[in-house]
């Protein structure tokens, strides 16, 4: 099989794990703090990874990792019916992996894929017995309809950690400088806890997260990704210097400020990666 057809295989199998991971984390979120929720964001951060090595054999053959997200199943009323909607998602990751497994006959890629499938059937054995701990527990959404302008600013920062946590990973997957690599995904790591706490604060205060992206910059030269990336980062730095200011609840405002901290870090860090891709 030709190179271009093995990374236009892998980038699907990418999307749907992409796909995997939004669904699986709106539904831990939505249900709250609990065993499920917890072992729920552990499968989804088991799809971070399969993402990770997927990206990175994609860029080995010469590809781009898609940014494109896979078909998700947000439907479902009850905890029980999302679960089962994730072992549909389980199910429909096994028939692809096989699928592909069978199509490729690069050995190492084969080996990969059945390394990642045999995390699948394990989730998808998973999600079965969610279903009826679930039932059992009686698990509910618990998210509310609150859309006032605090949830509307948490969801704005939901919304900002999703494409800087895209866009760090894709310049990083990009970059030819091993330590800029590192740092981009570091950062990367530290926005997916911002997009956690701030996904758990809003179905704390009575909101509902939405997990949407807005544009990601694609650059693939050293210097142009750092600019992009230091942008974000600085008009971020000050939104959140706003929302802190204008709210009132002290652990809410302690958070925010926490995050925002954690940005002006980045900013620091992608300054002095910048120097360096300059040459200065
Ligand atoms: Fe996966
Ligand atoms: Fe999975
Ligand atoms: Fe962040």
């Amino acid at each position: 099989m030709e190179k271009k057809k093995i990374i236009e295989l892998l980038n699907l199998d990418l999307q749907d794990e992409h796909g995997a991971i939004i669904q699986y984390l709106s539904h831990a979120y939505g249900m709250g703090e609990g065993e499920v929720a917890c072992e729920i964001e552990a499968i989804a951060r088991e799809e971070m990874r399969h993402l990770d090595w997927l990206a990175e054999t994609i860029v080995a053959l010469g590809g781009k990792p898609s940014l494109e997200r896979g078909t998700m199943n947000m439907a479902g009323k009850t905890v029980p019916e999302w679960m089962s909607n994730d072992v549909g998602l389980e199910q429909g990751a096994i028939d692809h992996y096989g699928e592909h497994i069978r199509a490729i006959d690069d050995p190492r890629v084969k080996r990969l894929l059945q390394r990642i499938v045999a995390d699948e059937r394990a989730h998808h054995g998973k999600f079965e017995h969610f279903i009826e701990k679930a039932k059992k527990e009686g698990l509910k959404d618990i998210r509310g309809n609150r859309s006032d302008s605090l949830s509307r600013s948490l969801n704005w920062g939901v919304g900002h950690e999703y494409t800087v946590i895209l866009q760090y990973m894709f310049h990083s997957y990009m970059t030819p400088d091993p330590e800029a690599r590192k740092q981009l995904e570091d950062q990367a790591v530290n926005e997916m806890q911002h997009l956690g706490w701030l996904a758990e604060e809003l179905v704390d205060s009575g909101g509902s997260p939405v997990i949407e992206h807005t544009a990601v910059d694609r650059a693939t030269g050293a210097a142009a990704m750092l600019r992009a990336d230091i942008k974000v980062e600085k008009e971020v730095h000050e939104k959140y210097g706003r929302i802190a200011d204008e709210v009132d609840d002290a652990g809410t405002k302690a958070l925010i400020q926490r995050i925002r901290n954690n940005e002006g870090y980045h900013i620091e860090v992608f300054n002095d990666l910048l120097k360096e891709a300059e040459g200065k």
